[in-house]
């Protein structure tokens, strides 16, 4: 009787995890299932976790304390923990906080329904085997119409980064055919979508008979040369010469490039396992930058891996300055269980990797409030997005440089247009522009990168 039962997905995590959220919709929908927003009126409650720092984790239990209430209420309703969480924990994770009926891993969404109807029929539904062929390549993801979408050409990641637990939760790498990611994009295209993000662990190993990532980019962009084309993350051992010229050569391919550095210390690097310096990374930017003019760089960091002292860390602010991010996304060093690191000593103090990181933070915010600064009295064209979240006079883009850009409504304009605009203010975080005029980025034969 699955036409009767609802669900309700809430997404922990990364852009993988929201893609994989559509996919596991669409899997739901096939067989009959309705999803619904409303949580109350759901018979059944997934929720889509995330393992990558201990945090993140300690967030998802919180939250089935809450569901073990609503579980009291209404004794019938089924909670599932799906993706990494569930395949780090696996059965473990049964009978949590005396709620979970349901844990799925994140290569046996085909299976979810036969292990609902498993619960139904009185047990427990466990799911938690890795694949070295799933892609779901034949899935249709349940998407609502928008301007973006997420769209994951690979799954798994074989880096193993000392300190990562998604080579163990996700499985090893593996990719999508290119045909039918194009073939995707050709129907988001139809459905009025105006921006792809092609989504992997790792997106620059991606191989599907002899074609690589750059050659995939390019027979995404073009598909229809008003989508635009994003995609994260990159590798900075696989950011190939073939891959910068592919970006430059397709107007339509933002420039925009998420290049995860991790720490500033060479030492540190290795035994992170990142295989690169910090003189081949800052080489890899200056390259970037001579082929793509206008290339912006977001990046991640980790404060307070095992052994950092505090030049190592003067290292990391060093590559901060060097490089001067756009964005960055920063955290404190989490063990995690299974991983190298997590055998090596976790000794540098919670006060220290605080501190650190509060430094990592204060720097990465000047430099891009100058940065955005910079901008004032230029032109940039953005793809509008919808209406700003605190105003319906306010309309909200984004530059293909990834910033928000935020300028007065005007009438006619509408999300999945192109504008120019100017820009007159910006924080740290967004860009306040005005309208200048609408372009149509092929026809006048207008780069959609600035
Ligand atoms: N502790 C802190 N940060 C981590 N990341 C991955 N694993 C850990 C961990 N154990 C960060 C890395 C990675 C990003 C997705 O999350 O910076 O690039
Ligand atoms: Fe984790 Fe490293 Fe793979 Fe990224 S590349 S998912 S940090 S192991």
């Amino acid at each position: 009787m699955s036409e009767l039962h609802k669900v309700y997905i809430e997404t922990y995590g990364c852009q993988m995890n929201l893609a994989d959220t559509e996919v596991i919709l669409g899997v739901l929908w096939n067989k009959g299932y309705q999803v619904t927003k409303n949580q109350n009126e759901a018979d059944i409650i997934l929720l889509n976790t995330c393992s990558i720092r201990d945090n993140a984790e300690q967030r998802i239990y919180g939250r089935l304390g809450n569901l073990k209430k609503q579980k009291n209420k209404k004794p019938e309703l089924v909670v599932g923990i799906l993706g990494c969480m569930a395949e780090r924990l696996r059965k473990n994770l049964i009978g949590s906080k005396g709620v979970v009926d349901l844990v799925v891993g994140p290569d046996e969404y085909r299976r979810i329904t036969e292990l609902i109807d498993e619960v139904y029929n009185g047990g427990k539904g466990i799911g938690v085997k890795l694949s070295r062929t799933e892609t779901y390549d034949d899935i249709i993801p349940f998407r609502e119409d928008g301007i973006s979408a997420w769209l994951s050409v690979m799954r798994g990641c074989d880096k193993f980064c000392t300190f990562c637990v998604v080579p163990f939760t996700r499985g090893r790498e593996r990719s999508r055919s290119l045909d039918s990611i194009v073939n995707e994009i050709k129907l988001l295209s139809q459905r009025g979508f105006r921006e792809v993000t092609l989504l992997g662990q790792n997106v620059n190993s991606y191989l599907d008979n002899g074609r690589d990532f750059a050659d995939l980019l390019a027979a995404a962009a073009v598909v229809d040369k008003l989508i635009r084309i994003r995609f994260t993350t990159s590798h900075p051992q696989d950011l190939s010469d073939k891959l910068l010229y592919t970006i430059a050569e397709h107007p339509n391919i933002c420039n925009y490039i998420h290049l995860p550095v991790q720490s500033g210390s060479n030492r540190i690097l290795e035994l992170m396992n990142r295989t690169y310096t910090v003189e081949h990374y800052l080489e890899l930017i200056e390259k970037s930058r001579k082929i793509i003019p206008g290339v912006s760089f977001s990046t991640d960091i980790i404060a307070g891996f095992p052994s950092e002292t505090y030049e190592d860390h003067l290292m990391t602010i060093d590559v901060m300055n060097k490089v001067r991010y756009d964005g960055a996304y920063m955290f404190k060093y989490s063990p995690r269980e299974g991983t190298k690191a997590h055998k090596m000593e976790n000794d540098v103090t919670e006060e220290m990797k605080s501190k650190r990181l509060t430094e990592i933070i204060d720097l990465q915010q000047k430099i891009s409030f100058e940065i955005n600064q910079s901008t004032i009295g230029k032109e940039e064209i953005v793809l509008v997005e919808g209406y700003s979240k605190k105003s319906d006079a306010f309309m909200s883009g984004r530059t293909d440089t990834n910033k928000v850009l935020i300028f007065p409504a005007i009438d006619g304009i509408l999300p999945g247009d192109y504008v120019k605009t100017v820009i007159n203010s910006a924080t740290s975080a967004t860009l306040f522009g005005k309208y200048v005029e609408t372009v149509n980025p092929v026809k006048d034969k207008i780069q959609l990168t600035a």
